[in-house]
């Protein structure tokens, strides 16, 4: 599939955008520095926190997941059997102390980066795509 232009000017702190890539949503969330600190808090719980998994591209093997720290650019869909989770931004709509995503199908939670919690049924954090900056503002997926 061809490349995805994503301009995100007006892409609001804590909102997330979905455009489509070779048939699957991938999102772009500006994260809001909560957001941020909310990642120290959850590492010790989650099943891969380095992104080790070898699906993933390199610049995603940290906290963040990103290019830049704060514009999560991911594949939303869930790693279990391919249902797409709901973006849970405020912490206090959901049963995890932090923001996120949850997956309704079987109930698997990821955090902010997509990093799965361990013993969810979701094997693998959601996957980042290959993707770069052609501008301040523009990302290219694909
Ligand atoms: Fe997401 Fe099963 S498809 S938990």
């Amino acid at each position: 599939g061809a490349p995805v232009e994503v301009n995100i000017a007006a892409l609001d702190e804590g909102a997330l955008l979905s455009v489509t890539w070779r048939g699957k949503p991938v999102w772009v969330v500006r994260r809001t520095q909560e957001m941020l600190d909310s990642l120290d808090n959850v590492a010790s719980k989650l099943a891969d926190p380095d992104s080790s998994a070898p699906q993933q591209p390199a610049y995603c093997q940290n906290k963040y997941r990103a290019i830049k720290d704060p514009i999560l650019v991911m594949v939303g869909i869930c790693t279990h059997l391919g249902c797409s989770p709901s973006f849970r931004p405020d912490a206090s709509e959901w049963s995890m102390d932090v923001p996120g995503f949850f997956c309704p199908c079987h109930g698997s939670h990821y955090d902010i980066s997509g990093r799965v919690y361990a013993g969810q049924p979701a094997p693998l954090n959601m996957q980042v795509p290959p993707y770069r900056y052609s501008s301040d503002e523009l990302i290219v997926v694909g």
